[in-house]
């Protein structure tokens, strides 16, 4: 695997989830292959379970780790090509990409969308053009329209939670929310989801949060909550902002909460979200609280996925 940017970079998903399942029964089997070898993980935006996992994987491969807040301690870095650099912005990435492959061997990158032009956030240009310049492989640790690492995790834990004899039903469903959040997590489940091909995929939104056709791909698309819940076997409760209305909370539906009422629906449903998750706006403390969240084996799986990442990309 040349760079871990989305699933179109993975040539063998089940071999994937089979290695992240293999290193969870045996963390240090490894242990030797990333020795002398150095992880940068540069981070643009704030994170704890995609710093820490990350960190935890690489070391648990034997290599070492850089960890570089570029808002706090980084030049201001400018991305446009032939740009007069006159302004604020102090290095160019062109300098600062191939500068960084001359120090690591695997480069880990968070960059999340302005949410202000959507086909400069779809185009994908920050993280693009780390893996472009720095020649070594680029990881993905959330980019402006995906999150992989968080995606593996996630068929990971639906995996390890259904052990009967058919397809799961998995709904993915919009939830209300305070603050404009991106798509990348949502476009990222189902991309995975189509891509993993073993489930039967709903998701439901309220009308106008649809997600960009390139990722929905081939799931069931319905707009009444009640109505998609009914069967489901895991719900993936998340917020996004609007694809179409680009980066707009369009209306915010309260009663969009998931709740112990909705989870009646379902087939007694897991209830799986990224977090971090904000009680009693997004997901109710009974259902957090209560038996059927697997919110904290969820985001415990994120080592095992990128310890399966980091151990393919140092190959
Ligand atoms: N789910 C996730 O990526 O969490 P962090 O933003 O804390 O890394």
């Amino acid at each position: 695997m040349k760079n871990f940017l989305s699933v179109e970079d993975v040539p063998d998903l089940t071999g994937l989830l089979h290695k992240a399942l293999a290193y969870k029964a045996e963390p240090f089997v490894d242990k030797q292959l990333g020795v002398g070898k150095t992880l940068g993980m540069l981070f643009m935006n704030p994170s704890m379970r995609t710093r820490i996992s990350t960190q935890v994987a690489a070391r648990n491969l034997g290599m070492e780790v850089i960890v570089f807040n570029v808002e706090k301690d980084g030049w201001q870095l400018e991305f446009a090509d032939g740009a007069i650099m006159k302004g604020d912005k102090t290095e160019h990435i062109k300098e600062a990409a191939a500068v960084l492959g001359q120090y690591l061997q695997v480069l880990g990158i968070r960059s999340f969308p302005k949410l202000t032009d959507r086909n400069e956030d779809y185009s994908e240009h920050v993280i693009r053009q780390f893996a472009k310049y720095s020649n070594i492989p680029v990881l993905s640790l959330e980019s402006a329209t995906l999150h992989p690492l968080q995606s593996l995790a996630d068929i990971l834990t639906i995996k390890e939670n259904f052990q009967q004899p058919r397809r799961p039903k998995i709904v993915m469903t919009w939830a209300p929310h305070v603050k404009v959040l991106p798509q990348a997590v949502p476009n990222s489940f189902a991309q995975w989801v189509n891509a993993w091909g073993e489930a039967d995929f709903v998701i439901v939104q309220p009308e106008g949060y649809e997600l960009a056709e390139q990722f929905a791909g081939n799931a069931t698309i319905e707009n009444n909550q009640d109505k998609a819940l009914q069967g489901a076997d895991f719900v993936y409760v998340k917020n996004w902002s609007s694809y179409k209305n680009y980066g707009k909370i369009i209306r915010n539906d309260t009663s969009w909460m998931f709740t112990n009422k909705k989870l009646a629906l379902t087939n007694n449903a897991k209830v799986m979200h990224c977090l971090p998750v904000r009680r009693n706006i997004v997901i109710a403390d009974e259902i957090l609280d209560g038996p059927n969240s697997i919110v904290i084996p969820q985001a415990g799986n994120r080592v095992w996925a990128a310890q399966a990442v980091l151990s393919e990309l140092l190959k």
